[in-house]
């Protein structure tokens, strides 16, 4: 049967991208950064996953606002990444295990979770840079099999905190239901807090957050008071993202110990968290 060992939260702000490309982790601005990924390294490296479920949201590179769905997995055997206007160079594409997302999509649609199914998906730094910060060796990235979960959080109505979780435990179900011996790790990734533009742009909320990160592995139920207006509010209308990393929390289950934790402020205009969490039952 498949397991799933735990999950990770972290942020996704395309600087990062560019920060591993031109190898700035020992900068004075990035180190305190990267810091926060050591012990998600030697996690990964002792673990070794097989399948990585990437729970991310895509900012206009495979969805633009014209057709946006709710929830999409992919079932493709890769997936290619594409310029998007970052700076960031195109990255080789992510190889896919397209039997167990097949397996995950029929699961979620029979638990009354309506998903949309894309046997092609290009993904952007939503994405490609949580990948490039789990596994920074891309020969390490090339041994793990990816299946991208991909979230609205970008044009409203956006999914409640409350479906997000509930969308986690499905996927914690369906990955014990898989028949393969697969060891399985799942990232929530996106926020912390950030406001991109309007009068507020680059306005964060660091007490938000750390409550946030606080209550996340005993207690994710504390986000659910609140609607996605008021988290918009209060974490920023782009610091919404931060209910994927419920997707992630809700997946491990009920027995989960927080293993580290980072927080930094600010990463371009976001605050940045990494959470580690490992299933504990
Ligand atoms: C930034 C943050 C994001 O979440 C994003 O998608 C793009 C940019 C930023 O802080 O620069
Ligand atoms: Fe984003």
């Amino acid at each position: 049967m498949a397991r799933l060992l735990g999950g990770i939260g972290s942020s996704h702000v395309p600087a990062i991208g560019n920060a591993i490309e031109q190898n700035l982790q020992q900068d004075p601005y990035w180190k305190p950064f990267f810091a926060g990924y050591e012990p998600v390294w030697d996690w990964l490296e002792e673990k070794k996953p097989d399948v990585a479920i990437l729970v991310y949201n895509d900012h206009g590179l495979n969805f633009f606002l014209d057709k946006m769905p709710t929830f999409a997995i992919g079932a493709a055997s890769e997936y290619q990444n594409s310029d998007e206007g970052w700076g960031l160079k195109p990255l080789e594409p992510f190889p896919g295990h397209p039997p167990l997302s097949w397996h995950l999509i029929n699961s979620l649609v029979n638990d009354e979770f309506d998903i949309t199914s894309c046997q092609e998906m290009l993904v952007d730094h939503g994405f490609t840079v949580p990948m490039s910060l789990m596994w920074p060796d891309r020969k390490l990235t090339d041994q793990i099999k990816v299946i991208p979960v991909c979230v609205n959080v970008v044009q409203s109505p956006f999914p409640t905190a409350n479906r997000c979780l509930r969308l986690g435990e499905a996927i914690g179900r369906a990955v014990e239901s898989y028949g393969e011996d697969l060891d399985v790790v799942i990232l929530g990734t996106g926020g912390l807090s950030h406001q991109l533009d309007g009068e507020r742009a680059g306005f964060t909320n660091r007490a938000f957050d750390t409550e946030f990160l606080e209550k996340l592995t005993n207690e994710p139920e504390w986000l659910l008071q609140y609607s996605n207006h008021q988290l918009a509010e209060l974490a920023g209308p782009q610091g919404v993202e931060m209910i994927m990393w419920l997707i992630m929390r809700g997946a491990l289950g009920k027995e989960v110990k927080e293993l580290s934790r980072n927080y930094h402020i600010p990463i371009s205009n976001t605050a940045a968290g990494v959470i580690l969490l490992e299933k504990t039952a």
